[in-house]
């Protein structure tokens, strides 16, 4: 039996202490914003974060988080940052096919938070293990300038 907090909630799981969280997440507890994409820890499709740090939930045992504080996309919007980033994705129009996009969101949160105004170099070193197939990168890094202005009262609504 694993416990943890998630987006909030007290939530156990009796699945093995080596599940990948990905797989407590979608198939134990039935949030399913979190995607499969690799299960190698190389695509980024299931970030998560643990303790606020963005962590690829594919390569993480449940075990690793037991009593921290997981968050997924579900949960991100409630978050000032996290909202800042939804926005600023819906008003550059980021998603194409969308898969990647909840890690690509909560990767970018995760930066914003540690790093409020990122350099372009920033941005790349902290989005590098998240891969886009449908190539948004252009987007996405706009979307987190676009993000880190409104966080910073200098953005357009
Ligand atoms: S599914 Fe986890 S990094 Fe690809
Ligand atoms: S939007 Fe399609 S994989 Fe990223």
């Amino acid at each position: 039996m694993t416990r943890f907090i998630l987006n909030g909630q007290k939530v156990n799981t009796a699945m093995p202490e080596d599940t990948p969280l990905l797989w407590v997440l979608r198939d134990g507890l039935e949030l399913t914003g979190t995607k499969f994409g690799c299960g190698m820890g190389l695509c980024g499709a299931c970030t998560v974060h643990v303790d606020g740090v963005a962590v690829k939930s594919c390569s993480t045992p449940v075990s690793a988080v037991a009593d921290k504080h997981v968050t997924t996309i579900e949960q991100i919007g409630r978050n000032r940052v996290g909202a800042a980033v939804q926005a600023a994705w819906q008003k550059l129009d980021v998603v194409q096919c969308g898969y990647c996009q909840s890690g690509q969101i909560m990767a970018a949160t995760a930066l914003l938070a540690k790093t409020p105004r990122p350099s372009d170099a920033d941005i790349d070193a902290a989005m590098a293990g998240n891969l886009c197939r449908c190539a948004t990168y252009v987007r996405i890094r706009a979307a987190i300038h676009e993000a880190a202005k409104s966080l910073a009262g200098r953005g357009v609504a």
